[in-house]
């Protein structure tokens, strides 16, 4: 009686390789750029850098990441900033810019399997010969993108496994297949395309229209799936990969959103890699998405980083299932809500990873997540083929508590001893489950970082390295251009080590980047400041540069930036507006500036009034700034021109 009972309310499912295998699991992976969303880790001290990169990539201890995809920076706003290019012109080329090599090094050393992929978002001014289309001479961005699979191999010994097309814009089927022909004779046959990173359509209709084209393209890559595929992708017999998901806030709603799309990407829709944007939130929060990271790393001037759910649910998959391992045909729903995947790696072992999530505690940013229902069930797991004669399973789980608040990750468990074959599972709403035959599953950790605090009030720089290890200084962050050390031999003594804007024409743009250039940093709380900055301007005449208070927005809409923006130009006059377009004015006169001479300006902000300085000495008060009442600081230039900045100072007040 009481065995009848048990079976009658526990449904029971199957977990079998003899009725044949299902596709290839390529990994779960994290995406740093598309944009700068790494852009703050790289400032962060030892030991605490290393530690969040354990967190992120080390196997068996965290994420345990098995893929690593960034953005081949093209000098645009890409989301949270620009990344540089490796090319900013036509004749220019330096495989030393920006984060993502490091990045990707940093990785490798952690994980000398994981899986790397290289997509531009947007592309240098020249490679779109003054359009903002990279199509029209296709050759060109062959060469800028091939360029740089080939600077990754040469300079750093990073061998690129993947290529993307354009972040979510168009694709161009001559392109792409001018891409293998030149990959093919660059002697980078290894390199794989994914296509398209935007929707299943139109590439999936595509590649079943043009054998040519079906031919060249290896992965079919859609953004925000869903969880869902459409049935021309499947047709094309491709590997389907969710090459860019997730994009939720981090806090434990973020950590359900990823439980159930890692688990259904490949129960609903076939997905054998899932991506998340992003790798690590590691840019101001106050940006555009700001912590939709698998964890967060946003206080470099303090060490501070928080180990979000994201990281131990990854680590539910990663740590027991490989690429190269085989989900099998028996995977899916449990009957009163949740799912489940069983992966072998073909040579006994076995992977269960089972998520119960429900609505309310999973929803993620998009697609809209339609209703459904999850209870507490009995599971009663049948081990079948191979399988059949596994006697004990490790059980890892994870539990979300949304009430108490008290969640508990990624707990080992005692291992569960099986005996016919079966088990039985007592299922909670908002749970995840691993049980495998995998016994090197480790919860890692590092001792607590140092306490959060906010950015420091009183700030300098003088850029004077001499060596730097990365080509832009620490926590400002580019908006639109790209801000770099520079060494200038034309003034011996005094400014030899600067900063420079380097962008001098407008980018084939993914984003609405601003007219004008800005690089940002501080508190976005920030209200009454002091900031200071020895400017030059490389503009003969037409020239122009800014420093500026309470910046209110960047990202995506750093076109619509406001904020108290004190300008000086090569034509010996000066502004002081309230936003970057220049639009609102606030006041304005004669400077006596001018090009090729260094200029120091002061901009003080107190409550409604703001005043500036110029070489010390008071140019103009009392212009009434209404609002914003509070933002970043910033530099930047009036428009895409060369310029250097130096001495850049601020004191904000308590
Ligand atoms: C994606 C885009 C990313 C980022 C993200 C934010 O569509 O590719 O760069 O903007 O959205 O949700
Ligand atoms: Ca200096």
């Amino acid at each position: 009686v009481l065995w009848y009972a048990c079976l009658c309310n526990a449904e029971s499912y199957v977990l079998d390789d003899k009725v044949g295998l299902g596709r290839e699991f390529d990994g779960i992976g994290g995406l740093s750029g598309g944009g700068a969303t790494t852009r703050l880790l790289v400032n962060y001290a030892e030991p605490y850098r290393s530690q969040i990169l354990d967190y992120l990539f080390k196997p068996n201890f965290g994420a345990s990441l098995q893929i690593l995809k960034v953005e081949i920076g093209g000098d645009a706003q890409t989301t949270d900033g620009t990344e540089p290019s490796h090319m900013h012109y036509e004749n220019d080329e330096n495989y030393f810019r920006g984060y993502e090599w490091w990045l990707m090094k940093e990785a490798k050393k952690r994980n000398p399997n994981i899986t790397l992929i290289g997509l531009p978002w947007a592309f240098p001014g020249w490679v779109g010969h003054g359009t903002n289309w990279p199509y029209d001479h296709p050759h060109i961005t062959v060469y800028y993108v091939v360029s740089w699979i080939i600077g990754a191999k040469q300079y750093h010994n990073l061998d690129i496994d993947y290529i993307g097309i354009w972040n979510e814009k168009k694709f161009d089927s001559n392109y792409i297949k001018l891409l293998r022909y030149t990959l093919d004779k660059s002697g980078l046959e290894r390199v794989k395309i994914i296509a398209s990173d935007n929707l299943w359509q139109p590439i999936s209709l595509s590649l079943l229209l043009d054998a040519e084209l079906h031919n060249v393209v290896d992965i079919i890559g859609a953004h925000y799936p869903g969880t869902n595929t459409v049935l021309d992708a499947l047709k094309t017999g491709k590997k389907l990969w969710s090459s860019e998901d997730y994009s939720t806030y981090n806090d434990d709603i973020g950590g359900g959103c990823w439980a159930r799309i890692l688990n259904q990407n490949y129960v609903n829709g076939r997905m054998t890699a899932t991506i998340s944007w992003n790798l690590i939130a590691s840019y101001y929060e106050d940006l555009s998405f700001g912590r939709n990271g698998l964890m967060t790393a946003e206080e470099p001037w303090s060490g501070n980083y928080v180990v979000e759910s994201p990281i131990w649910i990854t680590a539910h998959t990663t740590q027991f299932a490989q690429p190269g391992w085989t989900y099998l045909q028996t995977v899916g729903h449990l009957a009163l809500g949740g799912s489940y995947v069983a992966l072998t790696d073909g040579k006994g072992n076995l992977t269960v990873v089972i998520e119960t999530m429900t609505h309310d505690h999973s929803i993620c940013i998009r697609p809209p997540l339609p209703h459904f229902n999850v209870s507490s069930q009995n599971a009663t797991f049948q081990l079948k083929g191979s399988f059949g004669s596994v006697s004990a399973l490790q059980v890892w789980h994870s539990k979300f508590d949304f009430k108490t608040k008290k969640p508990s990750f990624f707990k080992k468990l005692s291992p569960l001893r099986i005996s016919d074959g079966t088990f039985t599972l007592a299922l909670e709403p908002d749970e995840v489950y691993t049980l495998t035959t995998i016994t090197t599953g480790q919860k890692g950790s590092h001792p607590a970082p140092p306490a959060s605090a906010p950015f420091p009030r009183s700030y300098k720089d003088d850029f004077n390295v001499r060596n730097p290890c990365f080509t832009e200084a620490p926590d400002f962050a580019d908006q639109t251009g790209v801000f770099e050390y520079y060494i200038n031999l034309t003034d011996p003594g005094h400014h030899v080590f600067t900063l420079r804007q380097v962008v001098t024409q407008r980018p084939v743009t993914w984003a609405a980047d601003a007219d004008q250039t800005i690089s940002v940093i501080g508190d976005h709380s920030w209200q009454n400041l002091t900031v200071s900055c020895d400017v030059y301007i490389e503009t003969e005449k037409t020239g122009g540069v800014f420093i500026a208070a309470r910046v209110d927005q960047a990202g995506e809409t750093v076109r619509s930036a406001k904020g108290v923006f004190y300008w000086v130009y090569a034509d010996g006059t000066y502004k002081v507006t309230n936003d970057i377009a220049g639009k609102v004015v606030l006041a304005e006169g004669l400077s006596g500036t001018r090009a090729g001479t260094w200029h120091t300006l002061t901009l003080t902000v107190e409550g409604q009034y703001a005043s500036g300085m110029l070489n010390g000495y008071p140019l103009w008060k009392n212009a009434v700034v209404i609002a914003p009442q509070n933002g970043w600081a910033a530099i930047g230039t009036q428009t895409f021109e060369l310029a250097q900045f130096d001495n850049f100072a601020i004191e904000a007040e308590q």
